[in-house]
């Protein structure tokens, strides 16, 4: 993957995506910046594909010691964001697979809703990353877009999730699972303390 994956989402449709896509929960916010040991600090954090900023503004209300760097390739997301003038977020252009950024610069790497774990991504990742530095992912998915590991609630999500799997584009969602196999190669496995730390929250 060199070239960020949804550039041809509309402009105009971005406030409605921006109002409407799901955000984090509270819940899943108040355990993933713990576990990573950077609630309390004064940490640079590195956001990639920020998009346009639905876990950047959860970053940025956290603590006003957070220094946010929002990476994000998509122009007209990265404008979309740029223009919430959030607190401590410098927003700037840039692929998960060439981060613009100096060697040891930030002290965590966070992604949310990622399509782009790759080997590649992950040595760029370490590059940034200070010693001792973390890297934490999210995702928040509907049961009819979930993996087929996930148990759906109702019998609509179960024929649409189906139906949706009918038009899958092979990329690393959540749901095909196949971001993890990223970590599982030999060049992952030097540069991360593994196995992931994976937990998942059902809310109703
Ligand atoms: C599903 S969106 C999620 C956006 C945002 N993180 C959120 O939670 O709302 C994925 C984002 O990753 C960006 N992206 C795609 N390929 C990328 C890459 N190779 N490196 C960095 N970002 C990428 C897209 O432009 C898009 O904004």
């Amino acid at each position: 993957m060199g070239q960020p994956n949804c550039q041809t989402t509309p402009g105009s449709k971005l406030a409605l995506y921006d109002k409407y896509r799901l955000s984090y929960p509270t819940q899943a916010i108040h355990r993933l910046l713990p576990s990573l040991s950077i609630a309390d600090g004064e940490v640079c954090i590195l956001e990639l594909g920020a998009g346009t900023g639905k876990l950047t503004e959860d970053l940025a209300a956290w603590s006003p010691k957070f220094r946010i760097i929002a990476l994000e390739p998509h122009g007209q997301m990265r404008d979309f964001l740029a223009q919430k003038r959030l607190q401590n977020v410098t927003v700037m252009d840039g692929l998960a697979q060439h981060i613009p950024l100096p060697g040891e610069s930030v002290d965590c790497v966070l992604a949310a809703q990622t399509r782009f774990a790759s080997v590649q991504s992950l040595s760029e990742i370490c590059r940034v990353l200070k010693p001792r530095g973390s890297l934490g992912l999210i995702w928040n998915v509907e049961d009819y877009n979930s993996p087929r590991s996930f148990q759906v609630q109702t019998k609509w999500e179960e024929q649409l999730r189906k139906f949706i799997w009918a038009l899958d584009d092979g990329q690393p969602r959540l749901k095909s699972e196949m971001w993890q196999s990223a970590f599982d190669s030999s060049v992952a496995k030097q540069l991360f303390r593994l196995p992931l730390n994976l937990e998942t929250w059902r809310l109703s």
